[in-house]
């Protein structure tokens, strides 16, 4: 008999194909999204999950799950997981690291130009009917070329953005808890300093690092607070890093020039603050989703999830003490 699994969102069908060779696979290409009770129920007789973001793999949900052996997350964030509590139930949970770096620095890049040249704006003038002549001081926005970048958190993603930022010949500053290898700061040309000169030097800050405790709010009213009246805040990393509160105040009062944001505390659901801005750029937590490298997700975590089931040693393993010897 073929082991039971769950799909809990909408895959390419490429990726159903390849479970379905050896799991007796339930899908869910309705993509309708499981509230806790129905995802404990649906996953309470199967064997493994190819989970979302949005899927709260915790101790109640665990706990109604005896037969769950692995949760393999198409992400390469995972704090929808709680890794304690799946290594305690010797559940194997892993993510997809690796791939979905250079798609992400794109995307952090499409939103330094936008907000930095106020795009939205200036589509959403042109869209309305408004565009009547030329002017010479029209959205007039912040040169990103020659400009000073900080980077918080020189991570995978942190560096791509960073090799991005030599084309516009950059300055570039990053802060992280650790100080990364010289080679690494080389090959980035990024100088490492305090969060604080960070804050208050460059003209673009750029987040990209994980949440979990430890992060929550680490960009809050004191950080945009050191911020030039001038500079943009960039954040594609995820919700609950950045204080939105404190982002929206700062916005609205002009404090610094503009946002651009693609994840958000409590995502889909916005501060309203940011829907009645002009000056930040708002993105669907799309990063990540390009069509080869949302494939490219998918498939590893499928594959993830098969290694796991077959020989009980999945590749991208978060718990390595929850395999069973
Ligand atoms: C990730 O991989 O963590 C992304 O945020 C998912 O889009």
């Amino acid at each position: 008999m073929k082991k039971k699994i769950l799909v809990t969102r909408e895959v390419f069908g490429e990726v159903l194909e390849f479970l379905a060779k050896d799991f007796d696979v339930t899908a869910n290409q309705e993509d309708k999204v499981f509230g806790s009770d129905e995802l404990a129920r649906v996953l309470a007789d199967k064997e493994g999950a190819l989970t979302s973001i949005v899927d709260r793999i915790d101790e109640a949900l665990l706990a109604r799950c005896p037969h769950l052996k692995v949760v393999c997350n198409i992400a390469v964030g995972y704090n929808n997981i709680d890794l304690t509590a799946c290594t305690a139930h010797g559940v194997m949970a892993t993510n997809t690291p690796g791939v979905l770096d250079d798609t992400t620095a794109d995307f952090t890049w499409t939103l330094i130009l936008a907000a930095a040249r106020r795009l939205n704006e200036a589509e959403a003038y042109v869209r309305s009917g408004q565009w009547d002549k030329w002017r010479l001081k029209q959205f007039l926005g912040l040169d990103v070329h020659h400009a000073t970048l900080g980077i918080i958190g020189l991570g995978r993603i942190g560096q791509a953005v960073a090799h991005r930022a030599a084309g516009f010949e950059m300055e570039v500053l990053y802060h992280d808890v650790r100080r990364a290898a010289p080679e690494i700061e080389s090959a980035c040309r990024a100088r490492y300093v305090s969060k604080e000169e960070l804050f208050s030097r460059a003209d673009i800050v750029t987040i990209h690092i994980p949440y979990c405790p430890e992060t929550h709010h680490a960009v809050g009213a004191g950080e945009i607070g050191l911020m030039k009246k001038s500079a943009i805040l960039i954040h594609a990393a995820r919700g609950g890093v950045l204080d939105d509160a404190a982002l929206v105040d700062a916005l609205g009062r002009g404090a610094i020039a503009g946002a651009g944001l693609d994840v958000y505390e409590n995502e889909p659901s916005l501060h309203p603050g940011f829907l009645k801005l002009k000056n930040v750029v708002l993105a669907p937590h799309i990063a990540s989703s390009s069509e080869k490298t949302r494939f490219r997700m998918a498939m590893m975590a499928a594959e993830n999830l098969a290694a796991a089931l077959t020989s009980g040693n999945p590749p991208n393993l978060l718990n390595p003490s929850a395999r069973k010897q």
